[in-house]
Parts: structure tokens; sequence; C-alpha cells
């Protein structure tokens, strides 16, 4: 089974992609958290990455369907893919056609999660990760069991994205209302298109998925 998670900055996709890894046999494909990988390294693609990323505004379509086409190379053929955050123009959702082509594989779901916009802003800036393991967290709506301990790990060293400053969130939903929103009915004459209630709770959203993906 391969899916897409579509849906705004905040909306879940992460936080879904996780549970669902954890609950299927399918393995999270984030090009956001690829990128954040790449911006770490000292060179010139690491530094354009990372001004373009803290700009909200998308990195190059080349660049992002390669690291997608890299990574299903590498996977096992009976892992499913969870894309979080891939497609997101256009030609993004022409080259995944032909990637997954190349790999013998298909689409089976888009799951698009719909959310209030207001209520991201909240979601982005509440957000933080576990510096050690990445688990994900909120500062209100996922907190730690103990306070400032990571419930996998242990860890009490945690890390906040740089780019989850309100100004840099405008710009991201921006980018997503202009460029990702439209790819949805390239999708949805497919039929494959499923809409789930993303201000569910986070476990309410969990089950949703489940039940697309049983
Ligand atoms: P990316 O990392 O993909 O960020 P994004 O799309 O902006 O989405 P987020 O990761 O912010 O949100 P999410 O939906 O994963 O929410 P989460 O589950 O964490 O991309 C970052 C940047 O990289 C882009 O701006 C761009 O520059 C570049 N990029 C990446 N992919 C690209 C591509 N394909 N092409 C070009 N450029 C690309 O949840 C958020 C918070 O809310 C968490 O704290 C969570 O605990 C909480 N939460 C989640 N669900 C709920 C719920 N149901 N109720 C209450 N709280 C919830
Ligand atoms: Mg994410």
């Amino acid at each position: 089974m391969n899916i897409i998670l579509l849906g705004p900055p905040g909306a879940g996709k992460g936080t879904q992609a996780t549970n669902l890894e954890e609950r299927h046999s399918m393995l999270q494909l984030s090009t956001g958290d690829m990128l954040r990988e790449t911006r770490k390294a000292d060179t010139e693609l690491g530094r354009q990455v990372a001004d373009v990323m803290d700009s909200g505004a998308l990195v190059s379509d080349e660049i992002v369907s390669a690291m997608i086409d890299a990574k299903l190379e590498s996977m096992d053929d009976s892992i499913g893919a969870i894309f979080d955050g891939y497609p997101r123009t256009a030609a993004q959702a022409h080259s995944l056609d032909d990637i997954l082509a190349k790999h013998g594989r298909k689409l089976d779901h888009v799951i698009e999660l719909a959310v209030d916009e207001d209520a991201l802003v909240d979601r982005i800036t509440g957000r933080f990760t576990c510096a050690n393991c990445g688990e994900g967290y909120h500062d209100r709506h996922k907190q730690t069991a103990e306070s400032g301990v990571c419930d996998k790990c242990g860890s009490t060293d945690f890390k906040r994205r740089p780019d989850d400053n309100e100004e840099t969130v405008r710009t991201r939903m921006q980018e997503y209302r202009a460029k990702t929103a439209p790819i949805l009915p390239i999708y949805e004459e497919r039929g494959i298109v499923t809409r789930v209630d993303g201000m569910a709770s986070i476990d309410e959203v969990t089950a949703a998925l489940d039940a697309i993906l049983s």
C-alpha cells in the first residue's frame, strides 16, 4: 500500500505518518525531514536549502523528486510508502507517477487532512520534538508525561524548528494554497481521495486512517 498524506503545515501529516508506521508495514517518506538532514551539511546545497526553508518557500521540484526516487530505490518492495509533504506541486505529482511506475508501485490512497487554518498557527508554534529520538510533542496538545523528559527515550533535550514562527508559517500556508491544494483534482479524477477531519483529536484521526487502510 502506498499513500499520500496531504494537508497544510500543521495538519498532522508527520504525527499521523509516525502512528501509521507503527501499526502497518509502512515507512514515512517526509521530504521535509530529508531536507532538514540536507541542511545540516556545511555544503552549498545545504545552505541553499536552509535559506529556502527558512523563508517558507518551496525547494525545487528536481531536488525533492530525486530524494523520493532514491528512498524508494533503497526500500524493500514489501514495505508501503507514506508520502508526507510530497508531492507539493503539479510537477512533483507527475514525477511521483513516473517514480512509482519505475519502482513497480501504485498509489492506493490520497488522504486529505482537512483543517481549520486558524488553528494551525497555534499547532505549529507549540510544536517541539525530542532532540535525541525525534518524537513529536506539543506545548498543549501532546505534552510529555513527565515534564521535560521524552516519553519514548528519556532524553531531556528538545528542539524547535527554525521555520516554526508565525511569519514563516503564513508563507508556508500561502504556498500550500497556491501550489499544493490545486493538485488534489489530479487524484480526485482517479477516485482515490478520502477526506479526514484533521481537527479531531490525534487518536481519532489515527482511527480514521486505520479504517481507510484496513
Ligand atoms: P515540512 O516539514 O513538510 O512541513 P509542513 O508541510 O509545513 O508541515 P509540518 O511538518 O509543519 O506539519 P505536519 O502536517 O507534519 O504537522 P505535525 O504532525 O508535525 O516542510 C518544511 C519545508 O521544507 C517547506 O516549507 C519547504 O520549504 C520544504 N519542503 C518540504 N517538502 C517539500 C516538497 N515536497 N517540495 C518543496 N519543498 C519542500 O503536527 C503539528 C503539531 O500539531 C504537532 O505539535 C502535533 O503534536 C500537533 N498535532 C497534530 N495533530 C493534531 C491534532 N489532531 N490535534 C491537536 N494537535 C495536533
Ligand atoms: Mg511534518
